[in-house]
């Protein structure tokens, strides 16, 4: 099994939707199995780095991504700020200069580093960085095995968005990690063994949705970040959609159409970054020889399969390829009501899908109290939302109403696009 794939052993039961329904039960039940989920998804963390040598942990590639060691600390600082400091008496805080170095953009929480310099942050090393770890995981472990029944509410909820914030830090250490070992003339592999996986690939009809008024968002089945509620009822007009992503072989040939060279094709501000970062195809593409492409990948450079979904493609390339094909990408409420509703394939575990849909604040909106309201509502601007998840998505972090965003121009994710149809 790869070291990305192996992520499905995650058990879901301890995942946020199993652990919420966990509180029914006893104090101990609901303690342990909290425990439980704390210490798998802290896990996590630490086998998707553990392939990876100090050195490969400290390169920060570009302003967007943040080195492994970053992730390591910052997931653990979030434990550390906002749960043991204001919970846990007599807690002794790791170093003074963490915050400082792993706040990501907290204003709240204090003043910190800059982003883009993350990378140069050779000290404290990756060894301290393991220490960190183990002082805050052996004092949450305290905290929670200490608390009786009425703390342990307010405080589950804390444990509960740190380790969905965990787990969204651990598809980043996978995006992350594959940027900076594509920087590398040798091409080295993460996980020589990877494979990108192909899905049901459905062909055929798209399916149809009929017109009429869906409920969106929260459905009350368990942990959802801010950004999904409130659920709101949204007017869909008839539409169809693709029964599964885009394809790279469906990719090559709106390259060998001449998609990348055709204005018309675009928006104005996606042409603009076609020109100025010389786009030629999907992000990792490298074409060989006449036609015949390679691709970076987890497993190092590999040939473009045409039959996997493609992936690494921007907003702007999602957009520019629906017009080629005389069609549209789906809303974020289209695409969500086709998914609950099972008529489409490989909505989770592939590819992300881009949508044409802003990312907004929902219907009445309000971001949380606190510092932790700065965790979704501040970037509610300027970003468009991608629905779905990723082969290297925590098993147990996808639902139906999860919005993932990231700005147009972004694609070093694991983005791809599935196509709909409107009725003309
Ligand atoms: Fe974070």
């Amino acid at each position: 099994m790869s070291a990305v794939s192996s992520s499905a052993a995650l058990d879901r039961r301890q995942t946020s939707k199993g652990v919420s329904a966990a509180n029914e039960g006893s104090t101990s039940h609901v303690r342990e199995t909290w425990l439980a989920a704390f210490r798998k998804v802290r896990a996590e963390t630490e086998r998707r780095a553990a392939p990876l040598s100090p050195e490969d942990q400290v390169v920060q590639s570009m302003p967007d991504t943040s080195p492994t060691k970053w992730h390591r600390a910052h997931t653990t600082w979030f434990f550390e700020q906002f749960l043991l400091i204001p919970y846990l008496p007599g807690y002794r805080v790791y170093d003074k200069r963490f915050a400082y170095l792993y706040n990501s953009y907290y204003v709240s929480a204090g003043p910190r580093h800059a982003r883009p310099k993350r990378g140069l942050i050779t000290r404290p090393a990756v060894g301290e960085v393991a220490a960190y770890r183990a002082h805050v995981d052996a004092a949450v472990e305290r905290l929670l095995e200490k608390s009786g029944q009425s703390d342990l509410k307010e405080m589950l909820s804390i444990v509960e968005i740190g380790l969905n914030h965990e787990q969204q830090h651990q598809e980043l250490i996978t995006t992350d990690i594959l940027h900076v070992l594509a920087q590398n003339p040798t091409a080295p592999a993460y996980d020589a063994k990877w494979k990108m996986p192909h899905g049901a690939c459905t062909t055929g009809p798209l399916a149809q949705i009929a017109g009429g008024i869906y409920t969106i968002g929260d459905d009350g089945t368990g942990f959802v970040f801010d950004n999904e509620r409130p659920g709101y009822e949204a007017l869909l007009q008839p539409v169809k959609i693709a029964r599964a992503p885009v394809t790279n072989r469906e990719w090559l040939e709106f390259m060998t159409d001449g998609g990348y060279k055709t204005p018309t094709l675009w928006l104005s501000d996606g042409w603009a970054v076609v020109q100025s970062e010389e786009w030629i195809g999907p992000s990792y593409w490298q074409e060989i020889s006449d036609g015949q492409w390679q691709s970076m990948t987890l497993a190092g450079l590999q040939p473009v399969d045409l039959d996997a979904p493609v992936c690494h493609v921007s907003y702007y390339e999602a957009d520019a390829f629906a017009r080629w094909a005389g069609k549209h990408l789906p809303t974020e409420a289209e695409w969500e009501v086709a998914t609950r509703s099972g008529l489409i394939d490989d909505a989770f575990g592939i590819v992300w899908q881009w949508t044409r849909s802003a990312y907004s604040p929902y219907p009445g909106y309000r971001a949380i109290e606190g510092a932790l309201g700065e965790y979704n509502g501040k970037f509610m601007i300027n970003q468009m939302v991608l629905r779905g998840s990723s082969f290297a998505t925590p098993e147990g972090h996808s639902r139906p109403s999860y919005r993932n965003f990231f700005y147009p121009s972004s694609r070093w994710q694991f983005s791809g696009l599935r196509l709909a149809e409107y009725d003309s």
